[in-house]
């Protein structure tokens, strides 16, 4: 077969390996995995409840429309700034898909998650990295300076995977301001649900005034919803719109859907 150039350099995603798989290998009993992020405390009781009582036979609910309403509510955002993903990953492989070409480049910080990597690497697309100082911090300022004309996304990931180091409100709001209108700037909010430092605060507000800025947020983390796979974007109208033509239909399972709700108001 021919295939396309960009997939030549791309290594498949390697997941850390299952308790199970460990203990096999090394003939262990007890193993503690903490490589994944998962929750420990596993799901909520309700949600177990649910899904002992679950339909299965008919699709999903292409719109989301229950849980958007509720997350709408919830983030007090509009409805229409929200679309979900088969965890926010695909929301990166589909952001990569809309965006990118092979001329192109993204801009990130090192280390970070490896999906905002191999998404521009399958586009074709270079990845130029700003690296962490000694003390784990990183100017903005110099992300500014790497951005070049190729340049179409910036990701950064507050709170990051794997440091755990963040980036406070005031200087995400300067450096936001500072990114050229038609750079899309990508805020990784996997973990922010666990930030508990004050000047530290979600970008979801600034989105309204801020056309080139979306906000990835996940339910894999903090409700514990890993293994159903559902994240979502918030972002303006136009990009929600652009998201939708490469969306998979009925990428979310109603299993997926309707836990997120049940853990949301719980
Ligand atoms: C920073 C970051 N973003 C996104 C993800 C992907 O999460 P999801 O399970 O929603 O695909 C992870 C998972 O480890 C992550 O660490």
């Amino acid at each position: 077969m021919n295939y396309r150039e960009s997939i030549s350099e791309v290594k498949p995603y390697l997941p850390g390996k299952s308790e199970e798989e460990i203990k096999r290998q090394y003939g262990l009993e007890k193993v503690v995995k903490i490589a994944s992020n998962e929750n420990p405390y596993g799901a909520t009781p309700k949600v177990k409840e649910y899904l002992s009582n679950l339909d299965i036979n008919i699709y999903p609910d292409n719109y989301v429309t229950s849980l958007r309403e509720k997350l709408a509510t919830f983030l007090n955002i509009k409805e229409n700034m929200l679309l979900f993903g088969n965890g926010s990953v695909e929301i990166i492989q589909m952001l990569s898909r809309i965006l990118l070409d092979e001329k192109d480049n993204i801009i990130t910080q090192i280390p970070s998650f490896s999906s905002y990597f191999s998404e521009a690497m399958i586009q074709g697309a270079s990845v130029k990295t700003i690296k962490y100082n000694s003390n784990f911090s990183f100017d903005l300022d110099n992300m500014l300076n790497l951005i070049d004309k190729e340049t179409k996304m910036i990701y950064i990931t507050n709170p990051n995977n794997p440091l755990g180091t963040c980036i406070n409100y005031i200087d995400m709001k300067n450096f936001i301001s500072k990114v050229p209108d038609n750079i899309l700037i990508v805020v990784d909010e996997a973990y922010m649900e666990f930030v508990r430092d004050e000047n530290v605060k979600s970008c979801i507000p600034l989105v309204n005034d801020n056309k080139n800025l979306c906000v990835l947020r996940t339910f894999s983390k903090a409700y514990g919803l890993a293994a159903l796979r559902i994240g979502y974007i918030v972002a303006n109208n136009e990009i929600i719109e652009n998201l939708e033509k490469v969306r998979v239909p009925f990428n979310v399972s109603t299993i997926a859907q309707n836990s997120a709700i049940i853990a949301l108001e719980e």
